[in-house]
């Protein structure tokens, strides 16, 4: 599937939600017809922050049966791939940045019968995909330093988005692009039309008062994207 026909998705980071009814914000996602929910594990070393880990991703996972797309912001994610694929994770993302054996983690989080993904940080070049495109289902661009939910959008993101896209296309690869930090409503059409068709928000999509009102400016923006030429 070309990356322009890929279908628009929105996953909300339950980062920004609250941390004390996450079983509440995941049945509000999944009531407004919310695709996915992005879970950001952090784990005190590959990022500045600690937040969730398998434990609690297994509790929540029988209240809803929404697409569980997980970030994994840890060191060396290799030692906990079986716990997320027990815990219910649907697709595991790992950090290029966070293990030496890249290729060997993708095939095991496909072994596992998960969709497997990577992430870069911002400043990560694209070359670190070169040989590895066929093993993964999606690529992660960061758009801000990991750790923190609520920063700024890096606008040199929209280059290596546009770059990536080239890339994919070019190799006719099957994947989704995922941009992930400072995703708004307002950076959606520019975003959609320079190649992603994953978005995660959190700030972005958690201060909304009305979710699924929140999540139709979304999905209006992403079709307005479409149309767009860059
Ligand atoms: C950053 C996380 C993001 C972040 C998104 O480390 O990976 O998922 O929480 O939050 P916003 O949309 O507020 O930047
Ligand atoms: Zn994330």
């Amino acid at each position: 599937m070309s990356a322009a026909s890929r279908p628009f998705i929105l996953a909300p980071s339950l980062l920004s939600a609250d941390c004390g009814n996450l079983g509440g914000a995941l049945c509000s996602l999944e009531a407004v017809g919310v695709p996915w929910a992005h879970w950001d594990v952090m784990d005190g070393h590959f990022v500045p922050n600690i937040t969730f880990g398998q434990h609690v991703i297994r509790k929540l996972r029988s209240v809803s049966d929404i697409f569980f797309d997980v970030h994994l912001m840890i060191q060396n994610p290799e030692r906990f791939l079986d716990d997320f694929r027990e815990a219910g994770a649907d697709m595991l993302v790992v950090h290029a940045e966070a293990t030496i054996h890249l290729q060997r983690v993708l095939t095991r989080i496909r072994q596992l019968g998960m969709k497997a993904g990577v992430a870069l940080n911002p400043s990560t070049p694209l070359n670190a995909l070169e040989y590895i495109l066929a093993d993964v289902d999606m690529v992660l661009l960061m758009s801000v330093n990991p750790g923190f939910g609520g920063q700024t959008f890096l606008p040199s993101t929209f280059a290596k988005l546009r770059r990536l896209r080239a890339m994919i296309v070019e190799r006719g690869a099957d994947v989704d692009i995922q941009i992930d930090g400072g995703v708004t409503v307002a950076n959606t059409p520019d975003l959609i039309a320079s190649g992603a068709n994953v978005l995660v928000s959190g700030s972005g999509f958690f201060s909304a008062p009305d979710y699924a009102a929140r999540f139709a400016e979304f999905v209006r923006a992403a079709e307005s994207g479409k149309t767009l030429t860059l």
